[in-house]
């Protein structure tokens, strides 16, 4: 579990956090798990809740920094600025839902409204999407369910 050779980008959607009105600490959290298990962090940003501008930058990551993959936390529930799914399934090649729906159903044991989160995971070539809840608390619980795994869909995708 620690020497993938994965290269991975974190990816906060937050208006407030993107204005410097918020501290991001999911971010940060998920930076700490990533390495911990063995991923090369190449980039971490905080994006306004903007679709145009989260399509553009998966697109980035994915095609031109070949980036294996991309975790992005927040804008997964009901607000009308939460738009963090309807991007990802837009830069989509192929969905992957199987890593969503088991944080979904994992997390509906630690809280019932898990279900609010409309998460994605999908595949945009070479590279794994994955979308996780906006808090810091979430992020954790999220990722520890699925991490285990991620490399060896990876290591299939290459
Ligand atoms: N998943 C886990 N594991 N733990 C949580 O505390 N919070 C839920 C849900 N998923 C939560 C969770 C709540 S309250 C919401 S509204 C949705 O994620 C969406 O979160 P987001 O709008 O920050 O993306």
């Amino acid at each position: 579990e620690n020497n993938t050779p994965f290269t991975a980008a974190v990816i906060t959607m937050s208006d407030k956090g993107s204005k410097g009105e918020r501290e991001d600490q999911s971010g940060p959290a998920i930076v700490e798990i990533l390495e911990k298990a063995g991923y090369n962090i190449v980039e971490t940003m905080i994006l306004p809740d903007e679709q145009s501008a989260l399509q553009k930058t998966l697109i980035r990551l994915a095609d031109q920094r070949q980036v294996s993959l991309i975790v992005t936390t927040g804008g997964t529930g009901f607000s009308k600025r939460d738009v963090t799914p309807e991007a990802t399934l837009a830069v989509a090649t192929r969905n992957a839902p199987g890593i969503a729906e088991a944080i979904r159903a994992g997390s509906m044991k630690i809280t019932p409204r898990a279900m609010l989160s409309r998460e994605a995971s999908v595949i945009r070539n070479n590279t794994l999407i994955v979308n996780l809840p906006g808090s810091p608390k979430a992020v954790r619980e999220s990722l520890d369910m699925v991490i285990d795994q991620l490399d060896h869909g990876l290591n299939i995708l290459l």
